[in-house]
């Protein structure tokens, strides 16, 4: 296959938040591009059949329980990928969770510690153990996954839209402090895309479908697939010039 096709071709890609959504769909989408994987979450059920299927069609994968929550376990993956391939050439860092919807007043602190603890501190935990990794490799790329909370907020999810605008915050600071060691530092803020986080939250409130679906240009979600092309995007050469950005894969929400 040429190279146009398979635009990771070899590349160590580590991706978080790999055992259901947007992650699992990366996995896919990083594997027919010629990617070699590790991929990560707590699940390891969900992982070892993924990799299973992905390995049937040819790939090049392993996986890794961790908690991104946790600095042990985000060094853990990132020793894991440099022992097994000798490199780590890019980083999906797309662990994430939601958060009930509360009014700010009422939100209590665990709340507030458990969201942000998986998805500013997570990404937090995970950049710096791969750019570490990185600059031994003589560079890299990372992509965060923010939200278009990240970008605009909506009302009764405080913990959720901070801990968002935190990601595209260390998203710029690290890209500005390791650009000139070639590590690409970039966000994609998905607006609503299928997945189970997404299909747990419509469940217990229901109203929120049509609340959703009024307020994006397309009126419907993205397949999952659509947002990692986007981050397979930022993740290969092909997007060598950019660094510090936040990719709307919005459908057009945040131009409303
Ligand atoms: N779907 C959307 O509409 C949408 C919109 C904007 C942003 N996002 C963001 O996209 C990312 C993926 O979400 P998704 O929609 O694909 O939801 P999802 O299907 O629920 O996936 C979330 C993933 O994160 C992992 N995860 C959660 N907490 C973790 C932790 N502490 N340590 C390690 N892994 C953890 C989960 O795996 P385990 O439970 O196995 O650990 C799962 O693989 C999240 O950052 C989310 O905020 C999604």
């Amino acid at each position: 296959m040429s190279d146009t096709a398979v635009p990771l071709r070899d590349k160590v890609v580590v991706i978080t938040g790999a055992s259901s959504g947007i992650g699992a769909a990366a996995a896919r989408v990083f594997a027919r591009q010629g990617a070699r994987l590790v991929l990560s979450a707590r699940r390891e059920e969900r992982l070892r059949e993924l990799a299973g299927r992905l390995r049937e069609q040819g790939a090049t994968v392993s996986h890794v329980v961790a908690d991104v929550s946790r600095s042990d376990d985000a060094l853990a993956l990132v020793e894991h990928t440099m022992d097994r391939y000798g490199r780590l050439d890019a980083a999906f860092n797309n662990a994430g969770t939601a958060i009930e919807k509360t009014p700010l007043h009422l939100t209590d602190d665990d709340a507030y510690e458990q969201v942000m603890a998986t998805n500013a501190r997570g990404v937090w935990n995970c950049l710096r153990h791969e750019i570490a990794a990185m600059l031994t490799c003589g560079g890299g790329a990372i992509v965060n996954t923010s939200s278009v909370g990240g970008l605009v907020a909506s009302s009764v999810a405080a913990p959720y839209i901070a801990s968002k605008h935190a990601v595209i915050g260390l998203t710029k600071a690290a890209a500005v402090e390791y650009a000139a060691h070639d590590i690409r530092v970039n966000a994609i803020a998905p607006g609503l895309a299928r997945s189970e986080m997404v299909d747990e939250w419509f469940a217990r409130h229901p109203e929120a479908r049509e609340t959703a679906l009024r307020s994006a240009p397309q009126r419907r979600a993205a397949d999952p697939e659509e947002v990692a092309e986007a981050a397979a995007w930022l993740c290969s050469d092909r997007a060598s010039f950019v660094t510090g950005a936040t990719l709307a894969v919005d459908g057009g929400r945040t131009a409303w």
